[in-house]
């Protein structure tokens, strides 16, 4: 029996789908728990490109059993799209391999609306979000009037529900947004529809994983975006309205703390974001540049341009804290071939003169840190057909034991192209439970 969480590290796009994938081969269960259409995790199989929102990156693998739990926040629309588009790639999703929790919230179409009538609002302050509603749905869900999966099976609560929150909603849209408002007959229709869709793989995600791990089954949770884009630990406001930090496993998907065996943080060998908000390496030269162009640096979600800057281990070792990380993945070394010279940030640099090792909470204070860097000699030679760890060139290898030491955690594997068979893995999760 296996538990094993994968997380992003920095803020996003660290290359979490492909881990996910990989690993899936060892684990029965693969199962979100936050996030959710603001995802867009990327796998490459057999040379096709899947690029997954909501489903687990586990479902190519057949016999596994994906699970969405109670944490995510679910589209239905897209969730539907997303099995249709798989059928036509021949792999369809039955209920026996797609699970979703009964007590999920749903995003509706006032959270689209809102999420993006917020960000028009507040022009150059805007927080860059997806606009797919995220932050809006997981505001009604503590303000307990968010819609649920499981209220697509009682029409009439449904209704009263759709009906009340569209009168907020429609009063907020219209008069303080002047923007469209929405039609509650029509979401009604639309959702009940939906519903009638859903209802087979709807279930107690957290009873379901209980049994699975009694029978000695190994699960693996697949974190979305990444640990400072989490809503506690992140650069708030410019964060997601989830915790994406390894804990959340257990409110997210009903599993017990004492049930996790391992977890693993992705560390994408540079550094991206997307959207707005601090990002003291961010390179905005030629190198950048270079970078967005060599990582195929594009949002998987919304295709916007990424930032792009050197290795943070600062953010590095903050995520290694906050989730206890015992491995590290990581990705994309192979986009680095080709430079000179590279750097990594090992501490900030306060206005005082202080080198401090952890961000500060405050993004004024932040701003007037300075990254300090450590040079690191590059390497020339093509490492995408390297399969074990001794044959990387001598200052590939370097510059991963440097990560490691500075994140204070070992590698557990090295992903050196987007493909499943492109990945060198030196620690298993899985044998070691
Ligand atoms: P996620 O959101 O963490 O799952 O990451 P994304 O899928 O949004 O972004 C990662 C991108 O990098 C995807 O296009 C992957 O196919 C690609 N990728 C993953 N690992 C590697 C790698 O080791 N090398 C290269 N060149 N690309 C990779
Ligand atoms: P994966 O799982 C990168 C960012 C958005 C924005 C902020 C808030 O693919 O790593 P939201 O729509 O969540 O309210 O937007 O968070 N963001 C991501 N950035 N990868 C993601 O997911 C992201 N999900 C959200 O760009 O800055
Ligand atoms: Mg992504």
């Amino acid at each position: 029996m296996a538990c094993v969480v994968v997380i992003g590290t920095q803020w996003g796009d660290e290359g979490k789908g492909k881990v996910v994938d990989l690993l899936t081969e060892r684990a029965q269960g693969i199962v979100r728990f936050q996030g959710g259409n603001n995802a867009g995790h990327t796998l490459v199989v057999g040379g096709e490109k899947f690029i997954f929102h909501l489903i687990p990156s586990g479902i190519l693998h057949p016999d596994k059993k994906c699970f969405i739990g109670n944490g995510v926040v679910v589209d239905p629309q897209v969730l539907l799209e997303e099995m249709d588009r798989l059928a036509e790639r021949g792999h369809p999703v039955s209920p026996e391999r797609l699970r979703l929790s009964e007590r999920a919230h749903l995003i509706l179409p006032y959270h689209r609306a809102l999420d993006l009538a917020r960000e028009k609002a507040k022009g150059k302050g805007a927080i860059g979000t997806t606009g797919r509603g995220i932050g809006p749905c997981y505001e009604d869900k503590a303000a307990r009037t968010g819609v649920r999966v499981v209220d697509l099976t009682e029409p009439e609560l449904l209704r009263e529900k759709i009906e009340a929150n569209c009168r907020e909603k429609n009063f907020w849209l219209q008069n303080y947004f002047q923007a469209q408002p929405v039609d509650p007959q029509q979401v009604y229709e639309q959702y009940l529809a939906f519903g009638e869709r859903l209802r087979p793989f709807m279930t107690d995600v957290s009873l379901e994983l209980d049994q699975l791990l009694t029978q000695g089954g190994s699960v693996l949770f697949e974190g979305a975006q990444g640990t400072h884009l989490d809503l506690d630990h992140g650069t708030y406001p410019f964060v997601t309205s989830s915790n994406p930090v390894a804990g959340t496993v257990c409110a997210g998907a009903g599993v017990g703390i004492t049930r996790v065996t391992s977890v693993l943080g992705v560390v994408k060998a540079y550094t991206t974001r997307v959207g707005g908000g601090p990002f003291p390496t961010e390179l905005e030269d030629e190198t950048g540049l270079w970078m967005r162009e060599k990582g195929a640096e594009f949002g998987a979600t919304t295709g916007r341009p990424r930032r792009c800057g050197w290795l943070d281990m600062v953010v590095v070792r903050t995520a290694v804290r906050l989730s206890g990380i015992r491995g590290l993945c990581v990705t994309k070394l192979d986009v680095l071939t080709g430079l000179d010279k590279l750097y990594i940030c090992t501490a900030y640099q306060t206005p005082e003169g202080e080198q401090i090792q952890s961000m500060p909470a405050s993004l004024t204070r932040l701003a007037q840190c300075r990254p300090v860097y450590e040079e690191m000699p590059g390497w020339k030679e093509d490492i995408r057909e390297v399969r074990h760890y001794q044959d990387l060139p001598a200052n590939c290898r370097a510059y991963l034991e440097r990560l490691t030491a500075l994140a204070g955690a070992p590698l557990a594997l090295v992903s050196v192209g987007p493909a499943r068979e492109e990945t060198i893995i030196l620690n298993d999760p899985f044998a070691q439970a």
